[in-house]
């Protein structure tokens, strides 16, 4: 396969006059794919019901004659300003019942029915009218479902939607009532009216009302992107993406991710490492100009699993953005390094955001490839070099890794409604794992939650799982390998209650969780062999094999033949310890890293990242700063 490179452009900021110059530079710039459209509603449609493509045929016509090839975007994270006069009641309330009002983008509740029907007539328009263009050679359905923290809703519109959706499950209130324990505090409903939504209770509502609250608002933004798929599908032969986001899992992503064609997900890592990822003074500092070595990887293996082998970059960032606490100017080269990582990691195409830096609005300040004055900007040279570079490149298809990490969304929520610890969190903790595969130079394969076939992989890791799916368990049943669960793997009911008998409840492993306790950072647990467990422990009455015991006496991870539950957070060198144990067994080779350098084989080629602000050297190659190193296997 030809991988690529593209950028995000919005014809409608320029005057029509610079646009063949432009393409003109963006094709011999060595660029294929050009995204647009994504927040042009008020100019596809200025009033209600007139179009106005004219400037768009045209927009994309100047693309295709300079023989790139367009994404084309739906505008549906943008309503104009009269959808507001035509429903009122259309946008999103936050948690405190306040509307999320018109000014900026994403204010609208995926629940509101005119709302949808308002999506469905003008993605209907673009569809009939670009299905067949021959440029259009791909579709963008909305933009980052979720951003801003949107998927949730307090509306009546969500409301009325939440009630339906709990009739459906539960068929009666009373089975609703038994399910959550509404006996407790008496809380019993006798009508489908009676339910509000899990907002404004004087303290916690119960678990189980927001975990089905979360569930019914991811279910809610997988049918608002199938409305879309649908109409594009019937029009269309070209694919189907839609751009996802860093560390954001409001919604199952796996679920949208089966309408779609293409997974994308929009990488700035530097916004990241400022904005979003809870690291220690001293990384954040060592790679502030570069980004966290594994935040991108991570990503780029989990998206490459919810599009099924098929993912690109929608969004790489090209310098300094606007929105994080800090913005640093990346270090040179890594516009480059970002790039080519995606591409070892599997990516199709990787477009850089944006094309010219804007002058005016909210991202005045988010750098572009060129500058606001049209001048290369930094990113510019480092996208002509990867271009340059992947024309002589011959393909470097995905390899198949021995380790899969197992990612589960609504694992995430159920330990966001009950951390039990502030410190706690699944979406950290299985980053965390997947940091302590990475710097033992291995390549990961992430799986969902309901993963059917383990028999490719040679170890299996399945942190968090709130609840254990029957397909996963049978696997996990049939796995000939090595398989760590744990911490808190199998302790909740899908109604979120504790299952009885005790988890973690695994067919040929006697162990049982009889108490867990959350702990500050700063008292951790030590372990007779070193290292720590933090944030979090369990007390196991346990008759399997004791692996590695607390100095307490505790056990920290039994083991029944291959067959292991983790009954904790392991620090850094607990985790690599007991990685590099597992690894042995089964005969996984690792290649323990220094910092801040990461490999990751292709089923062609060996690449080395430096993601160090100092040279690296390793395997007597020497690596830059910034640097990329690649052979032949
Ligand atoms: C993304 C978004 C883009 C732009 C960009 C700025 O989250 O999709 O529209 O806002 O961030 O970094």
């Amino acid at each position: 396969m030809k991988r690529t490179l593209g950028v995000c452009y919005y014809p409608e900021h320029w005057p029509e006059t610079q646009w063949a110059e432009d393409a003109a530079r963006m094709a011999a710039l060595g660029l294929t794919w050009v995204r647009i459209g994504e927040f042009a509603w008020s100019r596809m449609e200025p009033t209600p019901g007139t179009y106005d493509w004219a400037w768009l045929d045209r927009a994309i016509q100047t693309l295709g004659d300079h023989g790139l090839k367009v994404v084309l975007g739906t505008p549906t994270a943008t309503p104009p300003r009269w959808m507001l006069d035509r429903h009122p009641d259309m946008l999103a309330l936050d948690k405190d019942g306040k509307p999320r009002g018109f000014g900026s983008r994403r204010h609208y509740c995926f629940s509101h029915l005119g709302y949808r029907a308002e999506c469905a007539k003008i993605v209907s328009a673009m569809a009939e009218r670009y299905g067949k263009n021959p440029h259009v050679a791909a579709w963008q359905t909305d933009n980052e479902y979720a951003c801003h923290a949107t998927t949730l809703s307090y509306s009546n519109a969500a409301k009325s939607a939440f009630r339906n959706w709990l009739a459906q499950k539960y068929q009666s209130p009373d089975a609703l009532n038994r399910a959550w324990g509404n006996v407790f505090w008496s809380m019993e409903y006798s009508d489908w009216s009676d339910i509000g939504l899990p907002n404004l209770t004087v303290t916690e509502p119960n678990p189980s009302h927001v975990m089905d609250f979360r569930r019914f608002a991811s279910d809610e933004v997988v049918s608002f992107n199938r409305l879309q798929t649908d109409i594009i599908r019937k029009h269309s032969p070209a694919p189907i993406a839609h751009n996802y986001m860093g560390a954001v899992t409001e919604f199952d992503h796996f679920a949208t991710g089966a309408d779609l064609d293409i997974a994308s997900w929009d990488s700035y890592p530097l916004g990241f490492l400022s904005d979003r990822i809870p690291a220690p003074a001293d990384h954040k500092l060592r790679f502030v100009r570069q980004g966290d070595p594994d935040f991108q990887a991570f990503h780029h293996d989990l998206y490459r699993a919810v599009g099924r082998g098929r993912w690109w970059i929608m969004e790489q960032q090209p310098g300094p953005v606007n929105w994080a606490p800090y913005n640093p100017d990346p270090l040179p080269g890594m516009a480059r390094l970002w790039a080519w990582e995606a591409f070892a990691h599997g990516a199709e195409a990787v477009c850089y955001f944006r094309w010219r830096q804007a002058p005016f609005a909210q991202e005045q300040m988010h750098a572009g490839l060129l500058r606001p004055d049209s001048a290369p900007a930094q990113a510019f040279g480092e996208a002509e070099q990867v271009a340059r570079e992947l024309a002589k490149m011959p393909d470097v298809g995905t390899a198949q890794a021995h380790v899969a990490l197992i990612f589960d969304y609504a694992s995430d929520w159920a330990w966001e409604i009950q951390p039990q610890g502030r410190s706690f969190s699944y979406f950290w903790l299985v980053f965390h794992i997947y940091k302590g595969l990475r710097r033992l130079g291995l390549n990961v394969d992430i799986l969902p939650s309901d993963t059917a076939d383990l028999s490719a992989y040679k170890l299996v890791l399945a942190p968090g799982l709130f609840t254990l799916s029957e397909p996963l368990k049978a696997a996990l049943a049939a796995h000939q390998g090595t398989a760590i669960l744990g911490p808190r793997t199998n302790s909740k009911t899908e109604n979120f209650a504790i299952p009885v008998p005790l988890p973690p409840n695994l067919p040929g492993l006697d162990a049982k969780v009889i108490r867990v306790e959350s702990l500050p950072p700063d008292v951790p647990v030590p372990l007779a062999e070193g290292g720590n467990l933090l944030h979090w422990r369990e007390k196991l009455e346990a008759t399997a094999t004791v692996t590695e015991m607390a100095e307490d006496g505790w056990p920290a991870l039994v083991s029944s033949g291959r067959l292991h539950y983790l009954a904790g957070w392991p620090d850094d060198q607990a985790l690599t310890r007991i990685l590099h144990r597992a690894c042995a067994a089964e005969g996984v080779e690792t290649d323990p890293l220094p910092e801040g350098l990461r490999r990751r084989d292709t089923a062609t080629h060996r690449f080395l990242f430096n993601y160090n602000p100092v040279p690296a050297e390793w395997g007597g190659v020497a690596i830059p700063p910034a640097g990329v190193h690649w052979t032949e296997l």
